[in-house]
């Protein structure tokens, strides 16, 4: 039966790297705090007019040449993203553009850290219909135009980074595939983690109040906003590997999105999983959002911890709040 699979991943950071010293420089904290509540020592920010479109296109050349394609063999454009280029057009269309194949369709996913696991179960469904033959899906994120770098905002601040990473989805009647993966979100608790300025419910949209007051930064309840994740990852994780019929033994990978390298070791020890199957590099990326669970996969792939053959375990948890797992036979 026809399923998809990763065809070639890509991933891409900007060359600027920001370390907690730095970060201390421009606000009150402290390598220790950082260090010792979320695990990251530096991330990777922007210089400058840089977008997301602009990283996901050097991700997404990088999947395509992994993949032996060509842009023009795209027939459609998913692209995961909470830092839009713009607050319209989605960057999806934009990403269409710098990759010159005007005509592809091209759709963005808001849905925060899960993004890349809504794209990849969207890029499944497609693949399987015949609907599509080469999804280019990408997750990326710029964050550091959109934070409060000063100590009122240091919460949030020290925990992003920017990046993208990208997948080429595509048929396959082997072994190899995306197995199943589910997915959930919880709208009720949407304000434990937004930005609400500008939007639509506002009006007007944006004010010098509202700028001064920066409800334009993001906002977060990061105690909430923890307790839910460190729950709801095992939940969903259980729940994916008994609907397929496996054991978390028969696991051979997982890939957890990176929020809090806390929050993952909390959710490793929960689930009772050896801590070196897990793949983390937070410490050098911070958050990156919808990037991170593909840029974490493909620097696996790279170096050798995720082999052909291998049952592989992706998690995300984020804003929205959303959640999901996905099974992925390597
Ligand atoms: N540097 C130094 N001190 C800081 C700080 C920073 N960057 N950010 C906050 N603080 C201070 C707080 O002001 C507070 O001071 P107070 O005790 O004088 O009031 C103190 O540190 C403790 O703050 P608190 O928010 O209770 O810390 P915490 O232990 O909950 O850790 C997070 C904060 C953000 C690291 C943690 O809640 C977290 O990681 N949550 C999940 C966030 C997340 O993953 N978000 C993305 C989801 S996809």
């Amino acid at each position: 039966m026809t399923g998809s699979t990763l065809l070639g991943m890509g991933h891409y950071v900007p060359p600027r790297v920001v370390t907690n010293n730095d970060l201390a420089g421009l606000m009150e904290t402290t390598d220790e705090w950082i260090t010792q509540r979320t695990g990251i020592k530096e991330r990777h920010w922007v210089d400058g007019n840089v977008g997301a479109s602009e990283l996901a296109e050097i991700a997404s050349r990088g999947a395509l040449a992994e993949a032996g394609l060509t842009p023009q063999d795209i027939d459609l454009i998913l692209f995961a993203t909470l830092s839009p280029d713009l607050n319209f057009p989605g960057s999806g269309c934009l990403l269409q553009a710098r990759l010159g194949i005007p005509g592809v369709p091209a759709m963005d996913i808001r849905n925060q850290c899960t993004g890349f696991l809504y794209g990849l179960k969207t890029a499944d469904a497609y693949i399987r219909s015949g609907m599509a033959r080469h999804v280019l899906l990408v997750g990326a994120e710029v964050h550091s135009t959109g934070i409060d770098v000063t100590t009122r905002g240091r919460d949030v601040a020290v925990l992003f980074g920017d990046g993208a990473g990208a997948a080429i989805v595509g048929p396959t009647e082997g072994a190899a595939r995306v197995i199943d993966s589910e997915l959930h979100a919880d709208g009720r608790f949407a304000e434990i983690l937004m930005v609400e300025a500008p939007a639509s419910r506002m009006n007007p949209r944006l004010s010098p109040q509202m700028l001064e007051e920066g409800r334009h930064y993001p906002k977060m309840d990061g105690r909430s906003v923890f307790k839910h994740a460190v729950e709801r990852l095992p939940e969903v994780i259980h729940s994916v590997l008994k609907k397929n019929g496996y054991a978390l033994s028969d696991v051979d990978v997982l890939v957890p999105h990176q929020a809090n390298l806390r929050i993952n070791e909390m959710v490793t020890r929960q689930l009772g999983f050896a801590p070196e199957k897990v793949v983390n590099n937070i410490q050098k990326y911070g958050n990156t959002t919808a990037a991170s669970i593909p840029i974490a996969l493909h620097e696996a792939v790279l170096d050798g911890r995720v082999k052909k053959g291998q049952l592989v375990l992706l998690a995300g948890f984020g804003a929205g709040l959303t959640w999901g797992a996905t099974l992925v036979r390597w």
